[in-house]
């Protein structure tokens, strides 16, 4: 970001490098020479590997419905260039990760936003209302669980109720599954691949970045419905053409080697969280839900604050949310607070994402600074 002084808290990224494993095999494949295309589609290797590991978190999938995409954002890009063409109805859950908005929204998409909410046990999904705004014509309904930036997940009869409804009406599921292993409460958080038959209308799109740390190697994959994969490929080949090589060894690697390492990191960041919620409940104004996953699980009304020395995943914990449709007071005074604490947690790219909230502007704060000039302006030294 170039300062020192801000924390970019609102990236789902950890501060510990991708485990060495990984690294050596990118490595040794470079010395191999393995320097040339692969399939669009990726490695049969690397397929045969996703399909073996998602085999073993969520039933059987075999290699043929795996697509290696240059990133999890490529894979929920590649899904919504494949589905969904302009004026077609899109639904999605949020507060969000604003590229999941956005990215419909690129393709002509209308869409429209369904807001969890924030009570006594934490962000929940009002089912009902997500059910209501399923209506026949709707052409996807993209969800993020464990969802980016609340920590909210999506329990198993919410998944069934979704995708019976998804059914009757022939809408897609695309659910951004890249958290599912940052999980506290099992190996890995429920999927609608749990669930989906392999010709039902649900695509999963995952990563490397997250439960790897390999948020700067591009890798990520989808998992499709059996007739997907062939108009998929075409896709690939007209956006990146493929994954290279190496980073598809070190993928690899992953899979096979790195089970240690996602162990290691849960554990780290839920250490992490636990402090950042300690300290944070002790703060006026700041109401806790419990998390079921890695990312944050608190709204508070005046800000939040910062943990130096954690990953960046569980100082994200801290974000500090001000209240849904908040007034140009509560704005401001949310700004107050900002300025008053030693560090600024929170998250301007979320602002506008059509979710519950909407981040304070620079106005507001200019504002805030000149109550805080003119309130001490008359106090005396
Ligand atoms: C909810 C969510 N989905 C997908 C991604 C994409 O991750 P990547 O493109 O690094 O695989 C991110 C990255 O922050 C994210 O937060």
């Amino acid at each position: 970001m170039g300062t020192t002084d801000l924390l970019p808290l609102w990236f789902g990224e950890s501060d510990r490098v991708t485990p060495r494993a990984i690294r050596e095999a990118a490595i040794a494949s470079l010395a191999a020479g393995e320097t040339f295309y692969s399939p669009n589609l990726g490695h049969p290797t690397l397929r045969e590997d996703i399909a073996a590991y998602v085999s073993r978190l969520h039933g059987r999938v075999d290699g043929g419905r795996i697509a290696v995409t240059s990133s999890g954002v490529s894979a929920l890009m590649l899904t919504l260039q494949s589905l969904v063409a302009p004026g077609d109805r899109v639904i999605v859950v949020t507060p969000v990760w604003p590229n999941l908005v956005e990215m419909p929204r690129i393709l002509a998409a209308e869409v429209t936003c369904v807001p969890l909410r924030f009570g006594p046990r934490g962000w929940a999904l009002d089912l009902d209302r997500l059910l209501e705004s399923l209506e026949p014509g709707v052409r996807a309904l993209l969800i993020n669980s464990p969802n980016n930036p609340t920590g909210w997940t999506i329990r198993r009869d919410e998944q069934e109720a979704l995708l019976s409804r998804c059914r009757e009406i022939g809408a897609w599921i695309v659910a951004d599954d890249v958290y599912e292993r940052l999980f506290f409460r099992g190996p890995c958080a429920p999927s609608f691949l749990d669930i989906a038959s392999e010709s039902d209308r649900v695509v999963s799109c995952n990563s490397f970045s997250k439960a790897w740390c390999m948020t700067g190697w591009r890798v990520g994959w989808a998992v499709l419905p059996r007739e997907v994969p062939a108009d998929f490929a075409k896709l690939i080949e007209f956006n990146t053409s493929c994954v290279p090589q190496f980073v598809q060894r070190a993928a690899s690697t992953a899979l096979r080697d790195g089970e240690r390492e996602v162990a290691f990191l849960v554990e780290r960041i839920a250490a992490n969280q636990r402090n950042v919620r300690r300290l944070l409940a002790g703060m006026p104004r700041i109401e806790l839900g419990e998390p079921a996953a890695c990312i944050s699980s608190c709204a508070c009304a005046a800000c939040a604050t910062a943990w130096s020395s954690a990953d960046s995943w569980s100082r994200g914990a801290a974000w500090g949310l001000h209240p849904a449709r908040p007034s140009a007071k509560r704005r401001q005074g949310f700004c107050a607070g900002v300025l008053r604490s030693k560090a600024i947690v929170w998250k301007r790219a979320f602002a506008g994402s059509g979710g519950s909230w909407k981040s304070p502007g620079r106005a507001d704060f200019r504002a805030a600074r000149a109550r805080r000039r003119n309130s001490s302006a008359g106090r005396p030294r």
